[in-house]
């Protein structure tokens, strides 16, 4: 079957990168949420790192306001019903994307494949929760979306070959590369870089380096972009514990335990860039250390 029309659930950071390279690629996408403020605000910031990209001179203004005319919103979950793809970008919270394939699944069309952009949730146990199975995979797209090469394609047990296929396919024409993984904790991506992000917090912790020195080190000295405490501000420390938590549940094994300081600064709702502080303080002009 040929993909066309697209439905995002949720229109917060990764709902909205989503949607911006499939609006981007060709795609029809319809984005919903719960709240109209949020779909609001995802259009717009779209528009802008639409404009990021033209005044970087990637791409014309015509091919903007051509991606631009590809979006829609709806507060209609059932809206979605009728798209060929439906990408799940909610709160990471099992519960929440559980309760939102059971409203979607009444008003999909046969042939929709399903998937959840989850980073760590196992794709079986959310398939077992669906009518489609083997219509059902894990989609995984790294932040920031339109700037980021990889997603990640995870299968769960009864993942038919069409449907991989059909999402390879799809990952190609986004001009993206896709990496296939198995699906158990956290994949491949965060399988590696959670607990690298982990041993950083520890790093901290136990008082080997402070903030600055250990973003320091890291960047310099092996060429990452961004420094692993700088980096789990910018993907969200409350995420960063909960696929910690997934990876020490599911693999039960000690070297996956979440460094304390780590959950303190969850407790104090210090989760990072997006609450203006967590391990920098963004307040300010530039970023601060917190510690
Ligand atoms: N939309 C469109 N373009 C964007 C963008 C956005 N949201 N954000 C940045 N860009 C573009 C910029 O326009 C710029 O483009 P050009 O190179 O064409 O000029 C480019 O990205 C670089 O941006 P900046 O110059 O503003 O900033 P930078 O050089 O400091 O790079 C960064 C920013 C790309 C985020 C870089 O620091 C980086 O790669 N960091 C690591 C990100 C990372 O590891 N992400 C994965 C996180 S893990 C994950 O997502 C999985 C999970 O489940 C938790």
């Amino acid at each position: 079957m040929a993909i066309q029309s697209v439905g995002v659930i949720g229109a917060g950071q990764m709902g909205n990168g989503i949607a911006h390279v499939f609006a981007l690629a060709g795609f029809d996408v319809l984005i919903n949420d719960i709240n109209q403020d949020a779909l609001d605000k995802a259009v717009s910031l779209i528009d802008r790192n639409l404009e990021r990209q033209v005044s970087r001179d990637k791409i014309s203004a015509r091919i903007k306001s051509d991606a631009m005319a590809h979006i829609k919103t709806t507060l209609k979950l059932s809206e979605l019903g009728q798209c060929d793809l439906v990408i799940e970008a909610a709160t990471e919270r099992e519960t929440v994307k559980q309760a939102i394939f059971e409203d979607l699944v009444p008003h999909l069309k046969p042939e929709t494949i399903l998937t959840s952009n989850t980073s760590s949730i196992s794709i079986t146990r959310l398939a077992s929760r669906t009518d489609r199975p083997e219509k059902f995979m894990g989609f995984h797209f790294m932040n920031p979306v339109p700037v980021m090469q990889l997603v990640e394609l995870i299968r769960g047990i009864a993942t038919d070959e069409p449907t991989y296929t059909a999402l390879h396919e799809v990952v190609e024409k986004l001009g993206k590369t896709s990496a296939t993984a198995e699906d158990f904790p956290a994949f491949i991506v965060n399988r590696i870089l959670m607990p690298m992000i982990n041993e950083a917090v520890y790093t901290l912790y136990e008082g080997v380096g402070s903030v600055s020195s250990i973003d320091s080190a890291m960047k310099l000295g092996t060429n990452h972009p961004m420094g692993p405490l700088e980096l789990a501000d910018f993907i969200g420390l409350d995420t960063c514990l909960a696929i910690m938590n997934v990876l020490h549940d599911g693999l039960a094994d000690t070297k996956y335990r979440p460094c304390p300081l780590l959950t303190k600064y969850v407790e104090a709702g210090w989760l990072g860039r997006k609450t203006g502080r967590g391990f920098y303080d963004y307040r300010g002009e530039t970023p601060v250390p917190t510690r």
